[in-house]
């Protein structure tokens, strides 16, 4: 079901959250390729676009079929947050500017950035408006619920994003104070789709695609917003669509589709960042990918240590052998 951020179309409800050392754009691609409807990149500090850091910049390329997809800025002042949205703005092809407001770790937290906004909704107004009067592309804003569980200002802080400009916010159920422990509060985001008029991303615990069902019936968000659960998992989206359009629920990945799904990832990685940086960026990844297979306890070990691409890809082809022989020896003993 298509729907909108401003004038950018989003073909279905299911959306990719940004997550740090995960969304760049090898990344990104495959979750699109596993048809998710829209895709956040990681968080981009403000900055290191100020300093037109290399390793910055260069976390702003977009692949062509990513589109719809937006770009996340977090910086701590009013200067440099506008002058990074204006970068994303005119020098990247992202087609949404997302602001982080809901990044709970002390880097963030302590430059005045991130979840820190969350205890003032003047702040959130004040910062917002700054940002969408300096840019053309829509404006989007990331929060959590509150600062901690005295200090739920949900409402009021998606309302004072809505009265500033922007065109789409997207809620994390829990506090900054919780980072991600207990559960996300759907209630507190139910309210807060309620009162706005902009879309709205649900995020929090959307674990399967009977959770995006559940989710967008009880909280009635325009999208869900995953994150963890597509780590290691993007297959996940495809069957969160489908779910989404027909009722059918398709089977998992099998540990085959797995493998291969990992090794194009790897593969694209390399591409996007080398040998060297691609391969140690993909061992976290690779953990993720291998959680769950019979047996892969030496294989995720291994591939900690691995340094080269053709040798993660051997230890894949044979954790896919040892799945396969344990698979057969199941099969004779029934
Ligand atoms: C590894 C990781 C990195 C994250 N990085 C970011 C980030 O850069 N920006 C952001 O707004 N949220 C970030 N988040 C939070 C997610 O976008 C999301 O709000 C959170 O994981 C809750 O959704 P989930 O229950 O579907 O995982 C990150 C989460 C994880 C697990």
């Amino acid at each position: 079901m298509e729907w909108q951020i401003g004038n950018v179309k989003i073909p279905n409800r299911v959306v990719v959250a940004p997550m740090a050392g995960v969304t760049n754009s090898a990344f990104r691609v495959i979750c699109k390729k596993f048809g998710a409807g829209y895709v956040v990149c990681e968080m981009i500090s403000d900055r290191g676009i100020m300093y037109r850091n290399k390793k910055t910049l260069s976390m702003m390329n977009v692949d062509p079929v990513e589109h719809p997809m937006g770009i996340q800025i977090f910086g701590g002042s009013k200067e440099t947050l506008v002058q990074a949205a204006q970068f994303v703005d005119t020098k990247t092809d992202a087609d949404v500017i997302d602001i982080n407001m809901g990044c709970p770790v002390n880097k963030v937290v302590n430059t005045d950035a991130g979840a820190r906004w969350l205890l003032d909704p003047d702040k959130v107004y004040e910062m917002v408006s700054y940002v969408v009067d300096a840019v053309s592309k829509p404006v989007t804003v990331k929060m959590r619920i509150g600062w901690d569980s005295d200090h739920v200002y949900a409402v009021k802080n998606a309302l004072a994003a809505e009265r500033a400009g922007a065109s789409a916010i997207a809620m994390h159920g829990r506090t900054r104070k919780q980072f991600y422990s207990g559960y996300a509060d759907w209630n507190v985001l139910k309210e807060v789709a309620d009162a706005l008029t902009i879309p709205f991303m649900g995020n929090g615990d959307v674990k399967s695609p009977e959770d995006a069902k559940r989710m967008l019936d009880e909280v009635g968000c325009n999208a869900v917003m995953i994150g963890r659960a597509v780590l290691g998992n993007p297959w996940m989206l495809k069957r969160t669509v489908h779910y989404l359009e027909t009722g059918e629920l398709l089977p998992e990945a099998t540990p085959e589709q797995k493998i291969s799904i990992a090794k194009e990832h790897l593969h694209d990685l390399i591409e996007l960042k080398g040998d060297y940086v691609g391969v140690r960026e993909f061992r976290g990844q690779a953990a993720y990918y291998v959680k769950g297979i019979p047996h892969s306890a030496r294989t995720k070990a291994a591939l900690m240590e691995a340094t080269e691409e053709a040798e993660m890809d051997r230890l894949f082809d044979e954790l896919l052998v040892k799945v396969q022989d344990y698979q057969r020896e199941r099969q004779a003993k029934n």
